[in-house]
């Protein structure tokens, strides 16, 4: 049967919406080519991103640019290179490789989530419902990881590994403390960025909605985990939100609460105001793509399933009628992790400062090398080890050395290397790692998440009912006929629109019930047709895409009615 998603995929690829990649080399699963409309709704669904989370929040939320390739280091920091993975099996046979949890969904009827299980659990499941290799039915492998980072290297050196980013966060959690600085110290801060990343899918099979390269939309906000009020709550406070908590998933509860963002605080079921209110945010933000609310609801990730750097995850998810609930966007309270990872693998420090209300008088330790002592047994290693010793907290590197030898970085560092001196100082505040709450949604999937919903057929035929600020094309101009001057008196309205920044497309190809049917398809809301009584009378007739009934109005009015239409 042909569902909605075919439907959909069918007209992004008529329409040029979008379409798979390298179609003419075979194609590769889980890339994606925008067309021009395509591109044109992918930019509106950005900036209504960029206005919901940046521009409204101007001097707190900026938005950065960084890097798509980063050396290795950045992502073992991250955690990445050990736990961005899925697992796989592979058929003793063949060599095929199937992604496990895939496989086993596949083959085996009303299988509870699989999301989260151990390796050890997936290999119990295979095994007990004798599950075999699909293509040739050969035995399977054990269950093993794979990594999902792309992996490059950088310059003409092997050994120069680095690899994509699978997320824009390790940009702005590196970024942080460079711009925490220039922009005064202030706390709390967030950074942004739109950006394209990579992930090594085993086996994307759902089209546009899981891809191997897509756009990011996310924030990093960093707060301080003694003050983490959200100083906007009451904007958002009394709006209600559908969750699916941790507890009604493990008691297999199937229907959200609809709930206050200020009982699901003060109930605790969200662990950071700043999370909250980004999911309140984003709700909005998702309706406004022509999503209905009750169509909407936030999913709490068990302890299994969550990203290996989160303490508390929602995923947003909406309703589609061919895969069911899918992630929009995900929701994570990723603490202090990255930060405090960073700073241990890049020795700098990426703290934020904490002001006391009154001065503090303390004995601080301070860190002297003993560089005779190093000099000793530390052979080339006395540079490193000496801006080690300086570059660390001494506090922290006292409380280590306690229990003997520590490893920095691969190097040793023996308790004999440093001297403790005390001195009273007064302090007027104290260094901390910022708290993180992130939200983060993928842009591709969005753009086939407000093509399903605006998806409609009225007489046989497609419309697009897209919001109107998200249509790619805003308005269609028409003659009624290529001849009489109507086709000169057509072009003269379409620059008069185009010269007021409105997007507007000319079409005299076809008859006129044909064009209707064209703009309809791409979600133009408006046409405007220019026929003989706009030569006697100066009046076109606009046409409503979803209505499809018809005004005729004075062409000095015409600017004023599209800027009014689309604000
Ligand atoms: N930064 C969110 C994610 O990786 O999914």
């Amino acid at each position: 049967m042909v569902d909605k998603f075919d439907k959909v995929v069918d007209l992004a690829k008529r329409r040029g919406f979008f379409f798979p990649s390298c179609e003419i080399y075979g194609g590769v699963a889980g890339f994606l080519d925008f067309g021009p409309m395509g591109t044109l709704l992918k930019r509106n669904i950005e900036n209504k991103w960029r206005e919901f989370f940046i521009y409204k929040h101007h001097g707190l939320v900026y938005e950065i640019e960084t890097p798509v390739v980063m050396p290795s280091r950045v992502f073992e920091a991250s955690g990445h290179v050990d736990h961005f993975s899925d697992f796989i099996v592979e058929c003793s046979l063949c060599h095929r490789r199937f992604r496990a949890d895939h496989l086993i969904a596949d083959q085996v009827k009303d299988i509870e989530a699989l999301e989260g299980k151990s390796a050890e659990e997936l290999n119990v499941i295979i095994h007990e419902n004798n599950i075999r290799c699909p293509e040739c039915k050969g035995e399977l492998s054990k269950v093993s990881k794979f990594n999902l980072l792309f992996r490059t290297t950088i310059g003409p050196y092997t050994e120069n590994i680095a690899y994509m980013r699978p997320e824009a966060a390790q940009g702005m959690f590196i970024n942080f403390k460079n711009i925490y600085s220039i922009m005064r110290e202030r706390l709390p801060i967030g950074l942004a960025q739109i950006g394209r990343v990579l992930r090594n899918e085993i086996s994307p099979r759902q089209g546009p909605i899981r891809l191997r390269e897509f756009t990011i939309m996310e924030i990093e906000f960093f707060f301080d985990p003694l003050k983490p009020m959200c100083n906007l709550i009451n904007e958002v406070n009394n709006n209600k939100v559908r969750l699916l908590t941790e507890k009604m998933i493990i008691t297999k509860e199937e229907n959200p609460i609809e709930i206050t963002i200020g009982e699901a605080l003060s109930n605790k079921l969200i662990r950071s105001e700043w999370l909250a209110y980004f999911m309140a945010i984003s709700q909005k933000f998702v309706s406004e793509l022509g999503v209905p609310e009750n169509k909407q609801m936030f999913l709490e990730k068990l302890p299994n399933e969550r990203a290996h750097y989160s303490a508390q995850t929602f995923d947003q998810v909406v309703m589609l009628e061919r895969w069911g609930w899918v992630e929009v966007s995900g929701h994570a309270y990723r603490t202090d992790y990255d930060l405090s990872r960073h700073q241990a693998y890049s020795g700098y420090d990426l703290t934020a400062f904490r002001r006391f209300e009154t001065p503090k008088k303390e004995e601080v330790p301070i860190a002297i090398p003993n560089v005779n002592a190093i000099a000793k047994s530390a052979g080339n290693n006395i540079g490193k080890i000496i801006s080690k010793i300086k570059n660390m907290n001494a506090r922290e590197l006292k409380l280590a050395l306690e229990n003997g030898p520590i490893i920095i970085d691969g190097i040793e560092v023996k308790p004999e290397f440093v001297e403790f001196k005390y001195e009273s100082r007064t302090l007027s505040g104290e260094h901390f790692i910022p708290h993180v709450a992130e939200p983060s949604f993928g842009a591709e999937r969005l753009v086939y998440v407000t093509m399903e919903y605006a998806y409609r057929e009225k007489n046989g035929r497609v419309i697009l009912s897209l919001p109107r600020n998200l249509a790619p094309i805003k308005v269609a101009v028409f003659p009624l006929v290529n001849r009489d001057g109507l086709r000169e008196k057509a072009l003269e309205v379409y620059e008069l629109i185009r010269a007021h920044g409105i997007i507007a497309d000319f079409d005299d190809d076809g008859s006129i019930g044909r064009r209707y049917a064209r703009a309809d398809e791409i979600g133009t809301p408006l046409a405007i047709t220019i026929d003989y009584r706009t030569m006697d009378d100066n009046t076109v007739t606009i046409r409503d895409r979803d209505t499809w009934e018809q005004i005729r109005i004075p062409m000095n009015e015409l600017i004023e009615y599209l800027k009014s239409f689309f604000k």
